[in-house]
């Protein structure tokens, strides 16, 4: 299965997006597992670039995963107390910036892109794109994955066309993929279960994959793959602020929340004091929050105050270990 990936192993290095860097991408491939640019936020041309600085490193088949954009309506009253609710918080760090500005977002000049470079796997979250970008992939070859937090997504994934399936449990760092329905947080083993002999495609497990004997269990349920994101964020190669790793290394067991304070989007990370200040505020719409609460979090990732930055991290964050890339995939290998 998964020929086109040319791995050695069915495992999967989570694309995270701002924390991948090109090093980290040809070091996952390299290591024979594949690897997986977060292009989330880049711009085409910028997605471009990382492209061709991966190749430059690895003559081996690598993906790209791209945020599918989705329609935002949002009063002005609400934008405006977010960004009241966030004030606060500027003055600790000494922000004053409160503007916003919406991106148009980056989605179909990276379609182009990812096309243009002859990119062989290309994968999405936060939805399903739309019929004509399926067609135009498809129509190149490139394999296509979706990503699913419940049993409904899975089926519309498939359904629209997808090869392959990330099932995403409740256990994943960073932002849950969720587009359709009622957000839930359904745990990765009951998710699989549920979604595995439902779909007919091959299943990928995310969510909390600390080691070998886990990645054995998903195996058993039936997953094709593992998609392995926090056990990699501390390594040499990850591009995660020196800060993060270290909270990483330091999180206790039960140490992770979700949130929707950063983004406006639920996110799994390392509770800390800006989450607490969040509790009763005021938060926008994704990709609004977003935009609101980046001058914070650049400001505070400047002057060290891990307190107000935001540091995504699986639930099993407190089984992460330091080392290069290949030493902690070896971890994972029978
Ligand atoms: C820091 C961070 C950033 C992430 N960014 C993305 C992303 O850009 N695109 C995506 O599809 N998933 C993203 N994820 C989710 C991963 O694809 C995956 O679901 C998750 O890492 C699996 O859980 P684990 O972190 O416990 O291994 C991110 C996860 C983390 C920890």
């Amino acid at each position: 299965m998964f020929k086109q990936f040319e791995i050695t192993y069915p495992i999967i290095q989570a694309p995270m997006a701002g924390i991948t860097t090109p090093q980290f991408v040809a070091a996952s491939a390299n290591a024979g597992v594949l690897g997986a640019i977060g292009a989330g936020y880049l711009s085409g041309e910028e997605t471009r670039d990382f492209i061709r600085e991966v190749k430059k490193r690895t003559a081996v088949p690598f993906m790209v995963n791209v945020f599918v954009p989705e329609k935002v309506e949002v009063e002005a009253e609400i934008i405006q107390k977010a960004s009241d609710d966030l004030e606060p918080i500027r003055k600790v760090l000494g922000v004053h910036e409160t503007e916003y500005q919406l991106k148009v977002p980056p989605f179909y000049d990276q379609i182009d892109v990812v096309i243009e470079e002859g990119v062989k796997i290309c994968s999405f979250t936060f939805g399903c794109p739309e019929k004509e970008v399926i067609q135009r992939l498809k129509a190149q070859n490139i394999f296509l994955i979706g990503t699913a937090t419940t049993k409904q997504e899975a089926l519309l994934l498939e359904k629209a066309g997808m090869d392959a399936i990330v099932v995403q449990g409740a256990e994943a760092g960073g932002h849950r993929g969720s587009f359709d329905g009622k957000l839930t947080f359904i745990p990765l083993r009951e998710l699989l279960r549920e979604i595995i002999g439902a779909v007919q495609i091959p299943v990928i497990a995310a969510g909390g994959i600390a080691n070998r004997s886990m990645a054995n269990e998903m195996f058993a349920l039936g997953a094709e793959a593992i998609q392995i994101g926090t056990a990699l964020l501390a390594t040499e190669e990850s591009g995660a602020n020196l800060l993060h790793k270290e909270a990483i290394l330091q999180a206790n067991e039960g140490g992770t929340v979700m949130t929707t304070a950063f983004t406006g989007k639920a996110a799994r990370g390392i509770r800390n004091l800006f989450i607490e200040m969040m509790t009763k505020a005021e938060i926008a719409p994704y990709p609004i929050q977003n935009d609101l609460t980046k001058s914070i979090r650049r400001e505070a990732a400047r002057h060290g105050q891990v307190n107000f930055m935001s540091l995504w991290a699986g639930e099993n964050a407190h089984l992460t270990r330091e080392g290069k890339v290949q030493e902690v995939i070896a971890r994972f290998i029978d």
